[in-house]
């Protein structure tokens, strides 16, 4: 969630004031602007609800400087202390941007002409992010520094999607990736510069939420109806982009209104509209690890050696989720066979299964690995929604659970696929294609010249065989 505009009571030094632009702390360096002409600047920008610090810290995202040239001001900076390995520190800004906002009531966008470090070689200071362009690339934790600024990104990303603008979801994904991979909390725009991925919408709306702590687009989206009711459409199990906007352009709205005007349902559908209310409530942790092992017990009761595998984000370190994503193999080559069906009935039989739809596995053919398609499987495959029991006492939930069953030989393509992110899997799809000439799936990896598979034993080798550092599960959440 976007912090709506925060407002804070910060005490200065003889009252207290409100900080209307909770991403600038300014710091006025003394020296050349004189004690008093600088404590009369500090109480102006603090009247008018600025953040200023007496003392440098840190925390101070804007310096602000009077008849300095960009030499001293960087003889100035690198007499403190240096900032994070990776971040770019404050901007170190001329007078002229202070008044400048002064007069305008608000911090105004920071200009080539305000700033003091213009084309001059700093030595001795931290060297550049480095951010190679894929995500596959670079290590993404699943807590960052940058939440808002990805959080926002990602809601017009999503937004994107619901319009099938494929090109604006990507790049708002993109910049929103990339952000998550910063060592550090981004406070000027001056940060992002030689950064991949920020288009000139991007840098807008950061340069916004920087300025004001929201961002009026992203603001005016989430509001909106569309986004509303696509939001909900989409989030009913069984229900795509294109179904949830048919239904938005027939005048539907709600899910009363998809009830009742709705004639034709699929089962799925309707499985997902019984039990949206739980549906709708995130998995946790515990949860998920109980349904591992509830699946577990029954999968090696019918076919002893086999294993169950928690993917998908519960596999990245997610502590919830919107589903329970189960990878079934056995260490025996084609033993996997007529598995899924024998354990699916022994579930019902236990009265765990609520809803099941069995998809067969469309082909084992190998050729199926060179065509283009970037998310379909066709893994053995069942979705269901199973009722989780509760401890005594509460009752049952229903949760959405893929069971999916993959060969051995298939094994590290398809873990490696169904741990996500979503963003993750398809940078490193499109890394083997373009960077590598190969088409990976989460069936294997193929060489489309020398028309040969790739064998893997594990994630690693897999990694490996592109050329890339190996990144575990906790660092794909791109
Ligand atoms: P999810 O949609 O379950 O995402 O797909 P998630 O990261 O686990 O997120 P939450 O926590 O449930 O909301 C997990 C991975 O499985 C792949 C996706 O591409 C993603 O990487 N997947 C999913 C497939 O390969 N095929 C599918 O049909 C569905
Ligand atoms: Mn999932």
């Amino acid at each position: 969630m976007l912090p709506r505009r925060r407002r804070a009571l910060v005490e200065g030094p003889s009252n207290f004031s409100e900080v209307r632009f909770p991403g600038v702390t300014i710091y006025l360096v003394e020296p050349r602007m004189g004690r008093s002409r600088r404590a009369f600047l500090t109480r102006l920008a603090r009247s008018k609800g600025f953040h200023v610090l007496d003392a440098y810290s840190s925390a101070v995202t804007h310096v602000v400087m009077e008849q300095t040239s960009a030499q001293e001001a960087i003889c100035w900076q690198e007499s403190r202390a240096a900032p994070a390995p990776g971040c770019a520190g404050p901007a170190l800004l001329d007078v002229s941007w202070f008044t400048e906002s002064m007069a305008a009531g608000q911090p105004v966008p920071v200009e080539g002409r305000h700033c003091l470090e213009v084309a001059v070689p700093r030595k001795g200071l931290p060297s550049p992010v480095r951010m190679p362009p894929y995500a596959c690339q670079r290590p993404t934790p699943l807590t960052h520094h940058n939440t808002s600024l990805s959080e926002a990104l990602e809601v017009l990303a999503e937004a994107a999607g619901f319009e099938g603008r494929e090109g604006c979801l990507l790049a708002f994904c993109r910049a929103a990736s990339v952000l998550k991979a910063l060592p550090c909390q981004v406070t000027a725009l001056s940060q992002l510069q030689g950064l991949p991925g920020f288009g000139e919408h991007s840098r807008r709306v950061i340069q916004e939420l920087l300025e004001h702590g929201v961002c009026e687009e992203v603001e005016r989206v989430r509001r909106s109806e569309r986004y509303r009711s696509m939001k909900l459409f989409t989030q009913i199990f069984g229900v795509g982009v294109r179904t949830a906007d048919r239904w938005y352009r027939e005048g539907l709205r709600t899910l009363d209104d998809v009830q009742s005007r709705v004639p034709r349902l699929t089962e799925q559908q309707k499985a997902g509209l019984r039990h949206h209310r739980d549906l709708s409530t995130p998995v946790q942790r515990p949860d998920a690890e109980a349904l591992q092992q509830v699946v577990e017990t029954v999968v090696v009761q019918a076919l002893p050696g086999a294993t169950v595998t928690l993917a998908g984000g519960f596999r990245r370190g997610k502590l919830q989720g919107h589903d329970v994503d189960l990878l079934i193999t056995h260490p025996q080559e084609g033993q996997e066979a007529g598995l899924l069906p024998r354990v699916m009935c022994s579930l019902q039989r236990q009265g765990l299964v609520l809803y099941q739809q069995h998809q067969l596995s469309h082909s084992r053919d190998p050729t199926h690995l060179t065509q283009r398609s970037h998310t379909m499987d066709t893994f053995e495959r069942s979705f269901c929604i199973f009722r989780l029991p509760r401890p005594p006492g509460s009752t049952w939930k229903a949760v959405r659970v893929d069971l999916v069953v993959a060969p051995i030989s298939q094994f590290p393509f398809a873990l490696l696929g169904w741990t996500g992110s979503k963003h993750f899997e398809r940078e490193l799809r499109q890394f083997s294609r373009k960077e590598r000439g190969l088409c990976l799936n989460s069936h294997g990896l193929f060489d489309p010249e020398q028309k040969a598979l790739f064998r893997a034993a594990a994630e690693e080798d897999i990694f490996r065989h592109l050329g890339l550092a190996y990144l575990p599960p906790e660092q794909r959440n791109a």
